[in-house]
């Protein structure tokens, strides 16, 4: 559950979507699916099998397989610190956007005064940065009370709440007037939109989907029992974040077209269009849907910041509660960097995922497809088959959507 509450986030529900309909419907989601199955899942079970064998922290695994890799302990770590950063912003104006639609703050508006909005949160540095530290906070205070009690109880608890709540926006959004427009937009197959980019987009996006690179499945999976399936764990998280995806589409697009609204991407997409298309439909709608938005996000930047602080308790030797603090407060100071300016927002994520995450992808790929004794990682991987895949397909992959991407 806690891999599941990972992996299914703010990627699937303002991202996902989108890509799919501008990249060809149907023909994209066929593509993203192989790539998942044959690069993304691989890269998964090697990131697993380097938690699992060696049970320890992201710098302290790597060094143990190889003490040359240290280097990518430090690069994946400070990239879920920088994601952890950027995240929490949008964490922060998920509860803002909650708070706004308790008091029905979206009904009876335009699209054009939902983008005032919008605008005048960002402009605000007192909003924007305290709703940002409200957000980290939480995910603190989970993360503060244990992997079992805090992470795990909280994933056992969201995810299936979250699970429901998707569905009934969806059930709502496709009996819309007008709805099997969005449908169709999610849904034709259009084969020729299948290009070069956009197959490095459906790698990409896959990457951040499923959290790889950056040592979230690595820390996780550092705490798995013995006897547990690191296979079948990929599996089903790969499994549940790609319907939850789809099922987040079925929810979004509909509702979209059915306002005859051209579809976006990101920001303007959950803060702008959706919350006046949900306020038509009474008070409760948009306050299932923020509450979804930061259910998604909170059991995301759990895991980013459970790295960090899993490095700095098994290498710093510090107590649990003030590595929390610690890193609280460093990411307290980026995120208000990202919040009142977008172009550190933007930086972050570009080097955070086109850049590191590419970097400790590649790094986990090949430390267990060269670097570990083969008897240990096929202990883990069981198939010959995806032993191969993580020692010649993953790594040639990730460079090539590495250049497509910053070409
Ligand atoms: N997978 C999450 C999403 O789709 C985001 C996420 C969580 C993530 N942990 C990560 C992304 C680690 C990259 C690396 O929103």
């Amino acid at each position: 559950m806690a891999m599941a509450g990972s992996a299914v986030g703010l990627g699937n529900i303002w991202r996902f979507p989108y890509m799919v309909g501008e990249h060809g419907g149907a023909a994209f989601i066929i593509v993203y699916v192989i790539c998942c199955l044959l690069v993304s899942l691989p890269i998964f079970f090697a990131e697993a099998t380097i938690g699992k064998s060696t049970r320890r922290d992201t710098f302290g695994a790597l060094e143990s397989i190889s003490p040359k890799s240290k280097w990518a302990g430090y690069t994946a770590i400070l990239a879920s610190f920088i994601i952890l950063s950027f995240y929490s912003v949008v964490g922060g104006w998920s509860i803002d956007y909650l708070i706004r639609s308790f008091g029905g703050g979206f009904s009876g508006r335009s699209m054009a005064e939902a983008r005032e909005v919008f605008a005048a949160m960002g402009a605000s540095p007192v909003e924007s940065v305290s709703c940002m530290l409200v957000f980290l906070g939480l995910t603190a205070m989970i993360v503060g009370a244990g992997v079992d009690k805090g992470i795990g109880r909280f994933s056992k608890i969201s995810i299936p709440v979250l699970f429901v709540m998707v569905v009934v926006i969806a059930v709502v959004s496709l009996s819309l007037p007008g709805a099997g427009k969005g449908v169709e937009y999610l849904i034709r197959p259009d084969f020729s939109k299948l290009d070069a980019p956009a197959i490095a987009a459906a790698l990409g996006q896959s990457f951040f989907s499923l959290s790889l690179g950056v040592g979230t499945i690595l820390t996780y999976s550092s705490y798995m029992k013995e006897d547990e399936n690191l296979i079948s764990a990929g599996g089903w998280t790969a499994f549940f974040d790609t319907v939850f995806a789809l099922i987040a589409g079925f929810a979004i697009m509909p509702a979209v077209f059915a306002a005859g609204i051209e579809p976006a991407a990101g920001p303007s997409l959950v803060f702008e269009t959706l919350p006046v298309i949900f306020s038509r439909m009474g008070v409760v709608l948009p306050v299932v849907f923020f509450m979804a938005i930061l259910i998604a996000a909170l059991s995301s930047s759990i895991s980013m910041l459970e790295v960090v602080v899993a490095w700095l308790v098994d290498q710093g030797g510090m107590r649990r509660s003030h590595a929390v603090l610690a890193v609280f407060g460093a990411a307290a100071v980026l995120g208000s960097a990202c919040a009142v300016a977008p172009r550190v927002f933007g930086a972050c994520d570009f080097v955070s995922s086109n850049v590191l995450m590419m970097f400790g992808a590649l790094a986990f790929a090949l430390l267990v497809g060269w670097k570990m004794p083969r008897e240990e990682a096929l202990r883990h991987v069981r198939y010959r088959f995806v032993y191969w895949l993580i020692r010649y397909a993953a790594p040639v992959m990730i460079v090539a959507i590495a250049v497509t991407n910053l070409l």
